[in-house]
């Protein structure tokens, strides 16, 4: 399925599929208005790069910035809803074995219902402590400092992943192995230029497992006849996909 694919090509090729795997990115909740990291450096935060909040020296030398930062982050995200992508992604799961994959940080996945995201680079309605990694949860009320967490006393943070960090092994684990083992591959709403999105879809295609990368733009990414591509977004495309796969739902 090379090239520009036709939607009832790639309809077909999800109906004849027993297992997809789904990955996505910062595109799929751009239509819920989450805001990037780049667009929301603006107001107070303007004097910011992303390199001074999004780094662990940033958070050694200034827990508190760094936390107020996450904190607005948090709010923004809350203010936000799962839009028609996230909707369609967790509905397909009634279908086919769906293994998904997401490079988003704001939990939308899993608020529109989807069981068990793989979320590479963690997940911002998460807190975990910096010392052992024991998860804790957001206080209720805004606080200047980062809390300490009940069970060791060291300071919580996001659970995310910051510049300069590895992605967490057991996400990164079961990313490739839900690679491994589907017999379709959706890219959907991703630059495809941070590893691992960059290369999955090569890895895939050359298996001779069908690719299909789903974005408003192909701009900057050219990947050759063994890989397909829908044009549109994805609060669009994903449900009028799955609905022709699928029409008796
Ligand atoms: N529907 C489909 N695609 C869209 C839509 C939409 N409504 N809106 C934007 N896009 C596409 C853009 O064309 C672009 O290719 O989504 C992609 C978003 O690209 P990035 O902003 O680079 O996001 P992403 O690929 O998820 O970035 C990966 O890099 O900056 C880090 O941590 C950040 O997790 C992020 C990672």
């Amino acid at each position: 399925m090379g090239g520009h694919t036709s939607i009832d090509e790639a309809a077909l090729r999800l109906r004849s599929a027993k297992t997809v795997t789904i990955l996505t990115g910062a595109g799929v909740s751009a239509e819920s208005g989450v805001p990037t990291f780049r667009d929301a450096l603006h107001g107070l935060w303007s004097q910011f790069r992303p390199e001074d909040l999004a780094t662990p020296e940033a958070f050694r030398r200034q827990p508190d910035v760094v936390w107020q930062w996450y904190q607005a982050r948090h709010h923004a995200v809350l203010a936000c809803l799962p839009n028609a992508a996230h909707h369609a992604v967790a509905a397909l799961e009634r279908h086919l074995s769906v293994n998904l994959i997401t490079q988003n940080v704001d939990g939308l996945h899993r608020r529109a219902g989807s069981n068990d995201p793989i979320e590479l680079h963690g997940n911002l309605l998460r807190l975990r402590c910096v010392a052992h990694g024991h998860p804790a949860e957001w206080p209720a009320t805004d606080t200047e400092l980062p809390p300490a967490c009940d069970i060791c006393g060291s300071l919580l943070r996001p659970d995310v992943v910051w510049f300069g960090e590895g992605l967490p092994s057991d996400a990164l684990r079961r990313a490739y192995r839900a690679t491994e083992r589907c017999d379709l591959f959706l890219s959907v709403g991703t630059s495809n230029i941070v590893e691992p999105a960059a290369s999955l879809p090569w890895a895939v295609a050359q298996r001779g497992t069908p690719v299909l990368i789903i974005n408003l733009s192909m701009e900057g990414q050219e990947w050759g006849p063994l890989i397909g591509s829908l044009l549109g977004a994805a609060g669009e495309v994903l449900p009028e996909l799955f609905r022709r796969a699928f029409p008796e739902q």
